[in-house]
Order: structure tokens, then C-alpha cells, then sequence
């Protein structure tokens, strides 16, 4: 009998905006369920699964814009993700997952602590893994200063020890355009973790 890791059957993509890494996940996951708070990023991203393609007009400079083609994969991922509105903070029960992603969504929820202690913990499975990465871009626009983790990646070390054993950690570069010629680049800080059983 061959022995291997094995497979994810079901995955979260938690923040997903356009649903970028919520496609991507589909490549390897049979069942993907996508949730963002923005009903503009929904709309865009059941747009792009239904038709595969969104034609969006691309800042050059000023006012100047050129009309770009995001591209989705093949419909035979894109039929595996389903997208939904809602807020990550008070979800409603969407059943266990293998696999959680939450991408750059902790420093933009009004409660980064509720998301690690409690959100988190009630979606993985046990033996299923949470992916978290964030560049910790605290901001009061986002969350009050008050809920902002100090010393971040401690604190939620802190918040998540109980439930999971962190297994990989790296410096993940991300590259945001504003137009073309000018370009911001962050490292998230991306962290692996296995909900303990
Ligand atoms: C910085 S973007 C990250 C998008 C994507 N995950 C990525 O890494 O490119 C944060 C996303 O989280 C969404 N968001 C913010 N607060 C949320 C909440 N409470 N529940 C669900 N989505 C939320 C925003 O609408 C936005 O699409």
C-alpha cells in the first residue's frame, strides 16, 4: 500500500478578494469555499469563475487607464469554488476544513484576536492546517488601536499554541502596483500551523 500525506478534501480561502489563491487552492482541492466581506470583490470573482476571463481597466498614470484580461484557470477548477459575502468574524457554520487559508486578512479585521482564538480554531479539522500570512500593516482604519497585536507574530504564537504547532515559517514578498511606474513591495510574514487533535 502506498503511503503518502493525505489529500485535502475541502479548503477555506478566507478574505478571498478576487479570488486569486481561492483558484489556485482549486487546482489541489476538490471543494474550495471563498469569503470575502466585499460584495464588488464577490461579484468580480463569481464573474470571473462563470465566464473565465474579466476584462478591468489597468491605472497607467493619472486618469489614464488601459482596459487588462485577469485570467481564471480552467473551468474545471473554477467550478470547485464557491464564493460567498460574509465576514470572517461572525461565520456561519460552514463545517470543518482541511485546510484554511487566510491571506493579509489579520491586520484589516476589527478583531484580530476573535479571528486567532476563536474563528480559526472552530474551521480546521484536526490534523488540518492553517495557512496565515500578513505583513502586520496595523491601521485604525481597519482595526482600533486598542485590538492591534503588539509584538505580532508572538502574540499569536500566544493565541494559537492550544490548538496548533506551528510547522513552517518564511518571509513571503508580495508586489502591489499602483500603476506603472510605481510599485510597493511588502513581506508577509507566512506561518504554517497544524491543528492539533
Ligand atoms: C489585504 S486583502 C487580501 C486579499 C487576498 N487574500 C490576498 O492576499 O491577496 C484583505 C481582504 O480581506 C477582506 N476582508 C476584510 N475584512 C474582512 C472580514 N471581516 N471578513 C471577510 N473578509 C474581509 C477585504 O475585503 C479584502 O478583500
Amino acid at each position: 500500500m502506498r503511503r503518502g500525506k493525505p489529500k485535502s478534501r475541502r479548503a477555506l480561502d478566507l478574505g478571498c478578494a478576487v479570488g486569486r489563491s481561492s483558484f489556485e487552492l482549486a487546482k489541489k482541492v476538490p471543494e474550495v469555499v471563498a469569503i470575502d466581506f466585499s460584495r464588488v470583490f464577490i461579484r468580480a470573482a463569481r464573474d470571473l469563475a462563470k465566464k473565465g476571463s474579466l476584462r478591468f481597466p489597468l491605472k497607467l498614470e493619472g486618469d489614464h487607464r488601459q482596459i487588462a484580461t485577469a485570467r481564471a484557470p480552467s473551468g474545471k477548477f473554477r467550478k470547485r469554488v464557491c464564493f460567498r459575502t460574509g465576514d470572517a468574524l461572525h461565520l456561519p457554520d460552514l463545517g470543518k476544513f482541511d485546510l484554511v487559508l487566510a491571506a493579509n486578512l489579520l491586520d484589516r479585521v476589527r478583531d484580530p484576536k476573535r479571528l486567532l482564538e476563536k474563528v480559526l480554531p472552530q474551521l480546521v479539522r484536526p490534523g488540518g492546517l492553517l495557512l496565515l500570512t500578513s505583513p502586520y500593516t496595523w491601521s485604525e482604519e481597519f482595526t482600533p488601536r486598542s485590538r492591534w497585536l503588539k509584538n505580532s507574530f508572538s502574540r499569536i504564537q500566544k493565541l494559537l499554541h492550544r490548538r496548533f504547532r506551528m510547522v513552517r515559517r518564511k518571509n513571503l514578498p508580495f508586489l502591489l502596483r499602483e500603476h506603472r511606474r510605481k510599485f510597493q513591495l511588502t513581506f508577509a510574514d507566512a506561518t504554517l500551523w497544524l491543528r492539533r487533535g
